[in-house]
């Protein structure tokens, strides 16, 4: 089988991590979200992926090296400036797809579910498409989907303003999907599989609703990637292996990769480093991602923020929660960061900042 992954959004409320890598190269737990979808997509059997991409994100991925796993990958860019929304690329990918079934995803969410048993459910009701639906308190961000007792949609509704939605069984944003369906799918422009197909095949009764009761976010926003990083961490970090550090505390759940740390300094609980992290003396990071290759320097304090790729931290910086750094900033000696401070990419930052803002 085949799978076609989603991946040519902006990921604009992911800025400023998203200004220098796309959503799907984002580390979950220090490996990129492609990885983890690649790695279950082969499990169930796909041995092609088309990676529906624009031109920035074919980039970012063809650098990024990621272990393929005898997994054919193939590009398809969106036209420059024209992206063609969640449906063109499948119209687009006809040729490729051939007369088979085939899996599509949304390249921004992590999940456990096993595809095997939504494809498994798409044979049995011989549907034109099955999508995976599970159920969250706030179905307003999402497309929501009423059910019939035999699991058939009998209504699709793409983010129902606040209130109005008829249940709270969302689209998870994994489906199945029979050649059919590019019947369906205008030609040559940019088409929402959720706003203008999935209304049109509740009408015909072939439209399926996987239920799943599992592990699923999607990474569109930094509370929801931190968020995600924690729930793995509480069942991935309890295992990570330490090599014994003299004078360092780690508090469950931490997970790294190679790094190094001064004595005195306390890791954890709830923090991810990235390869090749260094950290002074009698540092502090608790509740946060720290990207690759940053370095923190003696005395500083890290509480619920996201530090970006190779970024430099002073002595004695204190960085407050809900801040988001990104790549390649340096932070001088003892600066103070309030909560919800955002810095972009490659920035130097000498004042304190005592409010919520953007350094831009
Ligand atoms: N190639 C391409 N071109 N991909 C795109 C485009 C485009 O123009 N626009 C969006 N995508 C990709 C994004 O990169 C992302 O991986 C996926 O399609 C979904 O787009 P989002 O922008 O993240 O949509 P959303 O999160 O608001 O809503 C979608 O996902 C929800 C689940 O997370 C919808 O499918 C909802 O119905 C669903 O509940
Ligand atoms: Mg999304």
């Amino acid at each position: 089988m085949k799978a076609l992954i989603l991946a040519g959004g902006f990921g604009t409320r992911l800025r400023p991590i998203s200004c220098t890598r796309p959503k799907i190269l984002f580390p979950i737990l220090n490996k990129p979200l492609l990885q983890w979808i690649l790695e279950g997509l082969a499990k169930t059997g796909v041995t092609e992926t088309i990676l529906a991409v624009n031109r920035q994100t074919k980039f970012y991925i063809e650098n990024s090296k990621i272990p393929k796993n005898g997994m054919k990958i193939v590009y398809l860019c969106d036209p420059p400036n024209k992206p063609l929304g969640t449906g063109g690329p499948v119209k687009k990918a006809e040729k490729l797809l051939k007369n088979e079934k085939f899996m599509v995803i949304n390249g921004d969410i992590f999940t456990n579910l096993n595809y095997s048993e939504i494809v498994k459910m798409h044979e049995e009701k011989e549907a034109v498409a099955t999508i995976a639906l599970c159920k969250v308190k706030d179905p307003s961000r999402f497309g929501v989907a009423e059910l019939a007792n035999d699991g058939c949609i009998k209504r699709f509704i793409e983010k129902p303003p606040p209130g109005t939605a008829p249940s709270n069984l969302i689209n998870a944003g994994v489906y199945v999907l029979s050649p059919e369906i590019l019947n369906y799918i205008p030609k040559g422009r940019k088409v929402s599989l959720e706003r203008e197909i999935f209304p049109k095949l509740v009408d015909k009764g072939k439209f399926y609703g996987y239920v799943f009761d599992g592990l699923w976010t999607d990474i569109g926003k930094a509370e929801d990637y931190m968020e995600l990083n924690k729930i793995l961490l509480a069942s991935y970090g309890e295992q990570q292996k330490f090599r014994v550090w003299k004078g360092v505390k780690f508090r469950k759940p931490v997970v790294f990769d190679e790094f190094s740390v001064g004595e005195g300094s306390i890791i954890g609980p709830y923090v991810v480093l990235g390869r090749n992290v260094k950290v002074g003396r009698n540092v502090c990071i608790r509740n946060s991602v720290i990207f690759p290759g940053v370095t923190v320097a003696d005395s500083s304090i890290i509480n619920g923020a996201i530090i970006g790729e190779n970024t430099i931290i002073g002595k004695g910086v204190t960085i407050d929660e809900k801040c988001v750094i990104g790549d390649h900033v340096v932070i001088c000696d003892n600066v103070s960061l309030a909560d919800g401070v955002s810095i972009c990419p490659a920035k130097e930052v000498c004042k304190s900042i005592t409010e919520p803002k953007w350094i831009v």
